[in-house]
């Protein structure tokens, strides 16, 4: 067996056992295709890309092609949550920075003394969260991506449409058939933000 395969099956093994045991917060059985990974990083205008994040990376199905894709200075952060894959991730992408939790994702990127993010790729699996999660998370994307940043993000089902839209432009929606299960990628562009000041209150404007 070569190292390739092995190295391939022991991710699909990991992958399914933490399945098994968090099934809301890993939402699937097996990582992403090849075929999702290209379609999600071909959207990236890498040549503007100085700065990017990954939530969610699991075992690195996406990472990988980020690896391959990214410009030589391009600094990559990975998010990932489950402490064993998270271990993985440090052992194989190390010029990328890994932390747990998205939730941080604000604090890390100052702590980073990064100003604002270029893009952000997504496999965090929303449509388990409860809705105060989603939210939260979504307050940390908007908040490190910058306007008219591209937030990139596969679901299994159209069901963040909404909440989507009000914070981007949703540029295009791919259909990637050829993944377990089948999924969306959401091309997402952020909306500027205009902060007014009226009468002593902090509106924002889109
Ligand atoms: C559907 S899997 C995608 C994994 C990988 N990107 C891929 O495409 O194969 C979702 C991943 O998000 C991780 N995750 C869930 N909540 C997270 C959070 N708050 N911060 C970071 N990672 C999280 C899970 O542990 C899981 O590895």
């Amino acid at each position: 067996m070569t190292m390739g395969l092995k190295r391939a099956i022991q991710e699909k093994l990991l992958f399914l056992y933490h399945f098994f045991y968090k099934p809301g917060q890993i939402g699937s059985v097996t990582p992403s295709s090849k075929y999702l990974a290209q379609k999600m990083v071909e959207c990236v205008p890498w040549h503007e890309v100085n700065y990017i994040a990954e939530l969610g990376a699991g075992t690195g199905a996406i990472t990988k092609h980020i690896r391959t894709a990214a410009q030589r200075n391009t600094k990559v952060l990975l998010f990932e949550k489950d402490p064993h894959m998270l271990k993985t991730l440090k052992v194989e992408f190390p010029n990328f920075s890994c932390y747990k939790n998205t939730t941080e994702l604000q604090a890390v990127v100052y702590e980073e003394g990064i100003e604002q993010l270029d893009c952000i790729i997504s496999g965090l699996p929303f449509f388990n969260f409860p809705q105060t999660l989603r939210d939260k998370l979504i307050e940390q994307i908007t908040a490190t991506l910058k306007d008219n940043g591209l937030f990139i993000a596969f679901q299994y089902s159209q069901q963040m449409k909404k909440q989507l839209s009000y914070h981007f432009h949703l540029e295009e929606i791919k259909f990637v058939p050829l993944n377990v299960p089948p999924a969306f990628v959401y091309v997402c562009r952020k909306k500027e933000q205009k902060s007014l000041f009226v009468a002593g209150l902090n509106k924002t404007e889109q």
